[in-house]
């Protein structure tokens, strides 16, 4: 079959387009300069039988073992959430605080899961020296591992400092920065959450406690003892009240809350004093 075929007969969009790219080893933009090009019988077995696993709810970024994040290309497998476009805001509000310290920064990135905050924000400051380095704490080996390819393939693993942790226990550092996507799916309320991603997603990497924001609760805490510059997260759809709540009681006043681009409150950022 030809390639404009193969497209058309498998229902088109994107995945078809990102999974047919895979199979014949092409970038998305070939296929649709060569829609009349004959694909191999080999081939198109191959990409049906994807189409069928992604139909199936298999995220297309664990079958092609890659995901475009902050315009990076980013290996993953099933070891690591699979990273979201609305996380590249908090690359964006790292970025403009390391910016705004005017001094080189020492970042933290806890729960790094595939690397992409930590990476990303080290790959825009290698070069300027803007940063000093980059920590980036996991309670999951296996995600580390995958977080150490994307900072090798990026050629960020001297300033990417990867640790094996629970949430900042044992480290003492005062950070200029500190960035957070914990898992934040509430288990009792605010369980938000598709099928697809809780079939193959990681658990460790979704779920957080009752209302989903157990962990903020302890990295709230551990921030405040230890003192910081500023902590940027993120959290979910509905979580707005919850956290503004958690976040009064810990940091009253010092905080603001940003919507991502669909308008849905989504990031906090609070200014620290390094005072501890
Ligand atoms: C929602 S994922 C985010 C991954 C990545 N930062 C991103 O934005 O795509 C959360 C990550 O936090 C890690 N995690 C869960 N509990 C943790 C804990 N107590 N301490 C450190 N990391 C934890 C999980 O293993 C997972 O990789």
């Amino acid at each position: 079959m030809q390639i404009g075929e193969l497209l058309q007969k498998s229902g088109g969009g994107l995945d078809a387009e990102v999974l047919l790219a895979f199979v014949i080893g092409v970038g998305r933009e070939y296929l649709l300069a060569h829609e009349e090009e004959e694909v191999d019988l080999r081939l198109e077995d191959l990409f049906f039988s994807y189409m069928e696993r992604a139909r199936n709810g298999e995220p297309v970024a664990y079958i092609v073992g890659a995901k475009e994040f902050y315009g990076l290309d980013f290996y993953v497998d099933d070891r690591v959430l699979v990273p979201r476009p609305e996380t590249e805001m908090l690359v964006e509000e790292v970025i403009l605080a390391v910016r705004e310290l005017g001094r080189p920064a020492k970042v933290l990135d806890v729960g790094t899961g595939s690397g992409c905050i930590a990476v990303s924000v080290a790959r825009e400051f290698v070069e300027s020296g803007e940063i000093d380095f980059v920590d980036a704490v996991d309670i999951s080996a296996d995600a580390l591992e995958v977080a150490r390819v994307n900072a090798l393939n990026q050629g960020v693993s001297e300033i990417v400092n990867l640790f094996e942790g629970d949430l900042m226990e044992g480290i003492d550092e005062v950070y200029d920065v500190i960035v957070a996507n914990l898992p934040y799916i509430g288990e009792e309320t605010n369980r938000h959450v598709a099928e697809g991603v809780e079939k193959y997603e990681p658990k460790s990497a979704l779920f957080g406690g009752g209302n989903g924001l157990d962990l903020y609760e302890r990295l709230f805490e551990q921030v405040n003892e230890l003192g910081f510059g500023v902590l940027i997260g993120e959290f979910c759809y509905g979580q707005g009240e919850e956290i503004q709540e958690l976040l009064d009681r810990f940091f009253p006043g010092d905080f603001v809350i940003k919507k991502d681009l669909a308008g849905i409150d989504r990031v906090f950022i609070v200014q620290g004093n390094y005072a501890n």
